[in-house]
């Protein structure tokens, strides 16, 4: 009920809809209205009420609200149900809460994180309104040793669709971070539950620092923005539908059909690191060794200084 309230206020959105036409229209009393708008309100959403007029949703423009991205996804998956927030401690945290009660396919996103979270413990800062900060939760029926392809689909997905909506030149730093001129532009932290042999559900968290005029000063020589790169704003509901169609193509792709291809002729393509010599850190050591290949299950084959050679499945690499 509260997201037909909300599409209808969308679709009105700028005028005011009485809570009588609400009323008489859904066939609810006017306190289960007046409910449902102060818990949208909650959520973040700007609504507007006077008691002569009703309700007015205000200040949507912009923002990521699912109303606004429902209109033109065009995935069938990915995105079939959308939840919304203004601020959140982390939506891959807020994921792992629903999981279980909330179909595959589903995306959370929030407009602002007050407790953000990369990989290996580290915040991730993600400042309101200004980029994409967004978990997919996934169900996939494959076992938890094919999970680290999910994160290989999204770097896919995130590389290719920053190259088309804002024609950046994106690179993929193997295998989770995605590079504009040597600075970070996007991480994703895939996370699952399950057992030995099977997946109960797998998040796949994606951050991408879209409009960010600014970083804290540690972050100044790693991070940057695509708005800073680009030198303007970026869409980001352009970039989120993109990003959502190509994952999803490139996720069925592989779930339905056992194919890998096109998301590794995309990550073979964009890479950071292939044929370089990087940094391997692995606990306390730092290693160097040059990047030899991408093999076909997206792991990453490099050789050490003393001509060793070892097949990497994940961990952190820098170049
Ligand atoms: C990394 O590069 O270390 C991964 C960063 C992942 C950030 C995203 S933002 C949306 C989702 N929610 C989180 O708390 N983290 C991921």
């Amino acid at each position: 009920m509260k997201e037909k309230v909300l599409k209808e206020l969308y679709e009105k959105r700028g005028e005011y809809v009485s809570g009588e036409d609400l009323k008489e229209k859904f066939k609810v009393s006017r306190t289960a209205i007046w409910k449902h708008m102060n818990s949208l309100k909650k959520e973040g959403y700007m609504i507007e009420t006077t008691q002569k007029k009703g309700y007015k949703l205000i200040e949507s423009d912009g923002k990521l609200i699912p109303e606004a991205l429902k209109n033109d996804l065009s995935t069938k998956e990915i995105g079939s149900r959308i939840i919304y927030f203004d601020t959140i401690d982390s939506t891959n945290n807020y994921s792992k809460r629903i999981a279980k009660d909330t179909p595959h396919g589903t995306i959370i996103i929030s407009e602002e994180q007050s407790g953000g979270r990369g990989r290996l413990g580290r915040n991730w800062i993600s400042p309101k309104g200004e980029g994409i900060w967004m978990s997919i939760l996934l169900k996939p029926e494959i076992p938890p040793t094919e999970g680290m392809k999910m994160t290989q689909i999204a770097a896919a997905a995130a590389c290719q669709a920053i190259r088309d909506v804002t024609a950046l030149e994106a690179y993929i730093k193997w295998p989770n971070d995605i590079v504009v001129h040597g600075k970070k532009v996007c991480g994703i932290l895939t996370e699952m539950a399950g057992e030995l042999n099977q997946i109960d559900y797998l998040i796949v968290g994606i951050g991408i620092n879209a409009n960010n005029l600014s970083f804290p000063k540690e972050f100044k020589d790693v991070a940057t923005s695509l708005a800073i790169e680009k030198g303007e704003k970026v869409d980001r509901k352009t970039l989120i539908l993109d990003l959502l169609s190509k994952f999803e193509a490139l996720y069925c792709h592989y779930i339905m059909e056992g194919k890998l291809d096109e998301t590794l002729s995309i990550i073979r393509n964009y890479s950071a690191v292939l044929g370089k010599s990087v940094r391997i850190i692995k606990g306390n050591q730092e290693c160097y060794a040059i990047v030899e290949e991408i093999n076909d299950e997206g792991c990453l084959k490099v050789r050490y200084e003393d001509g060793e050679e070892e097949l990497l499945i994940s961990g952190e690499v820098s170049i």
